[in-house]
Formats: structure tokens, C-alpha cells, sequence
């Protein structure tokens, strides 16, 4: 069966600055909280690989401009790195090197027909401002940054349009001080609400400013809501979802579209002894500045069922009190990076979007397939034959474009990653892009088979999908 993919709907990649560029003409101080994971805990790192070299994309950036123009890719996101833009984070004095850098690097993108999208933040918090002001814990943080999306408007405004505060803001301090299983594993739970506050007060601050300005474009944020799905019809696995959901999903969706916090979020905070310090007055800038668009993450569904044992009183407050996971038996999964495959969660994260948050304006800014060995599947020429990748990207754009049939608003399709890259941790271990990266000196690139099938789809507007029938 043919399905047909609107004119207007977006065929891009996305990428961040730390995952590609590696630290060529980095300066002194100028390390972000990813580079300090990486040589605290470089034991951690797989093989030792982390954003010292990555894609060494700062160098290269122009061959990876001539493989997007060679499969007509229209979209690229990557992110500014805040912590290379200055040399100095509190009086903003600009790195001019890096940021010429970003100017060469969008200059070369529009003269391949390539429309860049930026982020300002994809973990790439200056490690300066955490050891100074304990990084997002501090309303200073929250200025600075406020002050940086200024100079990055002024800079780069006139030829980017689309612009995302943060990506996945959720994630450093749910794995910090939350999980605390990552560097510096400090357990703090008040902290961790506290930085999620911060990073919707300077969400918000920013589309104030971005409006103010009368930026030509947009501003947005890039969210990872997960679909969450309970265990069964039971009222109790129905309160772990609705749970989950709460601290992790609209503890930033409904204050960042809606205006404000579920007061069910707010009374938990309170009652575990973990509400964030706040004001009336920034409460108030929340509600007056939501996003003009959102960027959404979805890579996995999350399953949950109601907690089979009692929660370890002598333990910090951490939301799994509410909730444990659960593992559907027979699911279907990517087991190199260990995530359930379930391409219905995009038409229900679409048909969540449109019921419950008025169907504002919104792309998928992340999905794909991080593969583990991928030579293995290198034909005689070194091409990946990464057909798994396709059905991957089929699926998942089919459950999509059936969304938008049915009226979700929708804009567009971002492939995680249009190279490989280095992910925390697990840094190359697993690929996901269209074109492969060997390890070599040289960081040598070359298209795989889903690079080419890309380009038949952005050129022909056609998805072709298998008719589902009983066998
Ligand atoms: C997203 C992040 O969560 O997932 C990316 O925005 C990341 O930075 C991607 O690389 C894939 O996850 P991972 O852990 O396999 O790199």
C-alpha cells in the first residue's frame, strides 16, 4: 500500500553540537557538563569513546552539508554549544572562533538547500556555571541563559527561524539527581524539581524575549514525553500511568503549553517535602509566554504497572514509589539498546497532542535505530545494508502521517541521527545514522542503504507499507 506524504510535511535529521563536533579548537574552561562527565568517568565511556573527537564534525561539518544536499534532505537540528560560545559565561563575551563556526556552518547548510533549526541547549551546560552557581539550581543560571539566547537571536536570527530553548530538559537531573546514576551521583530530589522549574522559567523567559524582539520564526522546546501505558485495566496500574505522567511528562508539557502546573504535581511536590522554590511572579511569566511549537522525542513506549512492594521509607523521595515498570512479554525490541519497538505510540502521542493540548504545532525531533556491530552489515563496497533501519522508519512515519490524516497537527518527521554520533555513555557502541562514521583518523563517512532510501522518500512523497494480513 502507497501512502502519500504531504508537500509540506518535513523530511529532516537531527544531531547535537557535543555528539559531533569534538573539542578541536575548544579552550581552556570551556568544558561542558558532558565533557566533565567524560573525564571524570571515562571508565563508563564505551571503549573509551566520548566527545573528545566525536564525529569531528567541526572540521568536517561541510562533508556531512554535501551528503545531506546529495539525498535533498530540507531540515537539520543541531544545537549551539553554550559552553564554546563564550569565553567568559557571565559577562557573555562571545567566542568569536566557535562562533564563526556556527555562522559557516548554517551558511553552508542554505546553500544546500538545508533549513537549520537550533537548539540552544542539548546538555551542554558550561560545567563553569554548575561548579559557581550549582548549574540550573540558581536563578542567575536562568539570566545567563536568557542573556545567551539574546546574543544568538542577534547573531544567527536573520537566517535561522526555528528555534528551540532546550533539548530533553528532564534528562541530566533524572539521571543526576534523581537515579543519581550518573557523575557526580549526588541523590537529591528537591534539586531535581527545582532544575525542571528553572528550565520552564527560562523556557519562558526566552519565547517572552523571542516575542518581544519580534523575531522573524519561532520558539519552541524539544520535550521527550513518553506514552505511557499501564499494565492493565486494574485501577492501581491505571494510577501508576497516570502518575508517571504527571512528574515526567506534564510536569513541562502543561506549564510550557498550558501555562501552568497540574495542581495534582504541585500537591505531590509539596506533600514528599519537595516542592520548588518559586514565586507568584515567575509563575505568572510561565503563564503569560507558552511555546509557539514543540519539538517531541519518541523512541519508546514506557509500560507501566502499580509498585509490588512497599517503598523503602529510609529512602529519598523519587516518584518510582508510585509506579514500577513493566515488561509486556513478546514485545517487539531493539536489543542493542534495549527499547521496545511499538510504532503505535506515534499516532497516540499525536492524538494526545490534539485532544489535550489543543493541537498546537509540533514535529517529531527524534526518532531511529542505534544498531550495535553495524559492520556487519557492510556489503563489498562498505555500504551498510541497514534494512532494519528502513522498516524501522517506515513504521513509525506510517503510525505518523495516519495521525495526520485524522487531523493531528503534526509538521514533520526528524530522523535520529543524520550521521552517527556519540551518545552518552554509550557512545558508539550503537549507530543510528544515515551515514556511517568509521573510527578511523579521519572519521571517514559513507552513505548507508538508508541514506538512499531517505532520498527517495523525501524526493517522491510516497511511503510505501506492507498490507498487514494474517499468515
Ligand atoms: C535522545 C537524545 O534522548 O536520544 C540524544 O536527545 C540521544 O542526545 C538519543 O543521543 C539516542 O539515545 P542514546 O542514549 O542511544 O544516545
Amino acid at each position: 500500500m502507497k501512502k502519500r506524504i504531504p508537500a509540506d510535511f518535513v523530511i529532516g535529521a537531527a544531531s547535537s553540537a557535543w555528539q559531533t563536533e569534538g573539542w578541536m579548537g575548544k579552550k581552556e574552561g570551556q568544558d561542558s557538563y558532558l565533557d566533565s562527565w567524560y573525564k571524570q568517568e571515562r571508565f563508563v565511556w564505551h571503549e573509551g569513546y566520548g566527545p573528545a573527537v566525536a564525529t569531528n564534525f567541526y572540521e568536517k561539518f561541510q562533508d556531512d552539508v554535501d551528503f545531506m544536499k546529495e539525498i535533498g534532505l530540507t531540515h537539520y537540528r543541531t544545537s549551539i554549544n553554550w559552553a564554546r560560545f563564550f569565553t567568559d559565561y557571565e559577562n557573555c563575551v562571545v567566542d568569536e572562533d566557535y562562533a564563526q563556526h556556527i555562522d559557516d556552518l548554517i551558511d553552508a547548510l542554505l546553500d544546500a538547500g538545508v533549513e537549520p533549526m537550533l537548539c540552544l541547549e542539548h546538555y551542554e551546560m558550561p560545567t563553569f556555571l554548575q561548579e559557581k552557581y550549582d548549574g540550573w539550581s540558581s536563578k542567575e543560571v536562568v539570566e545567563l541563559f536568557v542573556r545567551y539566547a539574546e546574543i544568538a537571536f542577534d547573531r544567527y536570527g536573520d537566517r535561522v527561524k526555528q528555534w528551540f530553548t532546550f533539548n530533553e530538559p528532564v534528562v541530566i537531573q533524572t539521571r543526576v539527581y534523581l537515579d543519581a546514576i550518573r557523575w557526580p551521583h549526588e541523590q537529591n530530589t528537591k534539586k531535581w524539581m527545582q532544575w525542571n522549574h528553572h528550565k520552564v522559567l527560562a523556557t519562558a523567559k526566552v519565547v517572552r524575549l523571542f516575542h518581544e524582539k519580534e523575531m522573524d520564526g519561532r520558539i519552541g522546546i524539544i520535550l521527550n514525553p513518553e506514552v505511557t501505558y499501564p499494565r492493565s485495566s486494574s485501577e492501581a496500574d491505571q494510577k501508576a500511568a497516570h502518575l508517571y505522567d504527571l512528574f515526567f511528562n506534564r510536569v513541562y508539557l502543561d506549564p510550557l503549553v498550558k501555562g501552568a502546573y497540574p495542581e495534582e504535581l504541585l500537591e505531590l511536590l509539596e506533600k514528599q517535602g519537595v516542592l520548588f522554590d518559586h514565586t507568584e511572579e515567575e509563575l505568572a511569566v510561565i503563564k503569560d509566554n507558552p511555546v509557539d511549537f514543540l519539538g517531541i522525542n519518541l523512541y519508546y513506549p514506557k509500560r507501566v504497572q502499580a509498585p509490588r512492594y512497599e517503598w523503602n521509607k529510609d529512602t529519598p523521595f523519587h516518584p518510582e514509589m508510585y509506579y514500577d515498570p513493566f515488561e509486556l512479554p513478546g514485545r517487539r525490541m531493539n536489543k542493542s539498546r534495549g527499547w521496545e519497538i511499538y510504532p503505535q505510540m506515534m499516532y497516540d502521542m499525536a492524538m494526545r497532542i490534539k485532544e489535550e493540548y489543543g493541537n498546537i504545532p509540533w514535529l517529531i525531533t527524534e526518532n531511529g535505530m542505534g544498531i550495535e556491530g553495524e559492520e556487519r552489515f557492510q556489503d563489498d563496497q562498505g555500504m551498510v545494508q541497514d534494512d532494519y533501519r528502513i522498516d524501522y522508519i517506515r513504521d513509525h512515519l506510517s503510525a505518523l502521517l495516519d495521525a495526520v490524516e485524522d487531523g493531528s497537527s503534526c509538521e514533520g518527521y526528524m530522523l535520529w541521527a543524520f550521521t552517527d554520533c556519540v551518545s552518552p555513555m554509550n557512545a558508539f557502541k550503537n549507530r543510528y545514522g544515515l551515514v556511517r562514521i568509521e573510527l578511523d583518523e579521519e572519521r571517514t563517512r559513507k552513505l548507508k542503504k538508508s541514506g538512499l532510501w531517505y532520498k527517495e522518500i523525501i524526493e517522491n512523497r510516497v511511503l510505501e507499507v506492507e498490507e498487514i494480513t494474517d499468515k
